[in-house]
């Protein structure tokens, strides 16, 4: 009788009950498969054509910003589509912390997004080191990064385990958005545009034609101080970098564009969200077209 009591007593106590549920989750968490991991998320599948990628820890407008930034790329047709985003407490050992006060605390977020994989396979597999796939598909994904430019968004850190490519049409997708940022200014965004413009040039074979293209905007950007004529040249850039579908010329020895270009350098491990600009040559470019803009200019950065 005294056994009966007892062990209806623990049956119900709310400590068991929750050390039982969090056993659950952590079960169920162990249980799902992993799919991907870098150096702050872990993606896993969920089934019915979603993944969902989990932040342990991250502040929670960095959450909001990567899933937001990632949808303008949806909408594109460029990234995976957002189906959900979630943040809550972060939890360590089996327990939740106390959430952190302040108007960003940090937390454990979760994106979930489409699966590419029945569609999609991964950069490496897909060029499988053939140069002239290899143009191609950073041709096309300049281009999709000149368009998220003019929609003011700035998508870096593009190595090959942040691109997927469709295995039919061989178009890529664009993954990870943890360090994308929004376009603030005109002059940053004239100078994405450029960046990726005369990339994209160079993955077509036609470096003479990129190297042309950039050094008129720098001028009329950096010399002239003209806004207005150099976001027109950089708009006219794009317009005729959409018009090429394949490589024009192709290059025996092209493997992955080295910087300065910037792109698709193996993921180098960075320590800390300073050695942010040491991996990305492209953003170092950005940087440098700003900093001389701003050297000779008395004029106000125009907001977009
Ligand atoms: N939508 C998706 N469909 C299929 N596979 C995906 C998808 N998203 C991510 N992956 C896989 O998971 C890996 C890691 O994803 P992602 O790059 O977004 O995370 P991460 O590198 O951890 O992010 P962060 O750089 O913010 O830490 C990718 O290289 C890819 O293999
Ligand atoms: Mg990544």
């Amino acid at each position: 009788m005294f056994g009966l009591v007892k062990n209806i007593a623990q049956k119900l106590n709310p400590n068991t009950v929750k050390e039982k549920q969090v056993a659950a989750v952590q079960a169920a968490a162990k249980a799902r498969e992993k799919i991907g991991a870098g150096q702050f998320g872990t993606v896993y599948a969920l089934g019915d054509g979603l993944v969902q990628k989990e932040l342990p820890i991250e502040y929670k407008n960095k959450v909001l910003m990567e899933a937001n930034l990632q949808d303008v790329g949806a909408r594109l047709g460029i990234s995976p589509s957002i189906h959900a985003v979630a943040t809550g407490p972060m939890s360590a050992f089996g327990t939740t912390l106390p959430m952190e006060t302040g108007l960003n605390p940090r937390v454990q977020g979760q994106i979930e997004m489409q699966d590419l994989r029945p569609t999609h396979a991964s950069y490496h597999d897909y060029v499988q080191s053939n140069p002239a796939k290899a143009q191609a598909v950073d041709l096309k994904t300049h281009q999709q990064l000149a368009q998220l430019a003019l929609q003011n968004t700035n998508l870096s850190d593009r190595h090959p385990g942040n691109i997927m490519v469709n295995q039919v049409t061989g178009r890529p997708s664009q993954l990870d958005y943890g360090l994308a940022t929004r376009i603030n200014n005109d002059v940053e965004k004239i100078a994405n545009l450029t960046l990726h413009v005369a990339n994209g040039f160079g993955s077509a074979g036609l470096d003479e034609e990129g190297q042309i293209f950039m050094a008129t905007v720098t001028d009329l950007l950096v010399n002239k101080q003209d806004l207005v004529n150099a976001m027109d040249v950089a708009k006219q850039g794009l317009a005729m970098l959409q018009k090429i579908k394949q490589p024009v010329i192709l290059k025996p020895d092209y493997v992955v564009p080295d910087p300065p270009a910037g792109m698709m350098n193996p993921n180098v491990v960075i320590g800390d969200s300073d050695a942010q600009a040491v991996r990305d040559a492209d953003q170092l470019i950005i940087n440098k077209l700003k900093k001389e803009f701003n050297s000779q200019s008395s004029a106000q950065w125009t907001d977009v």
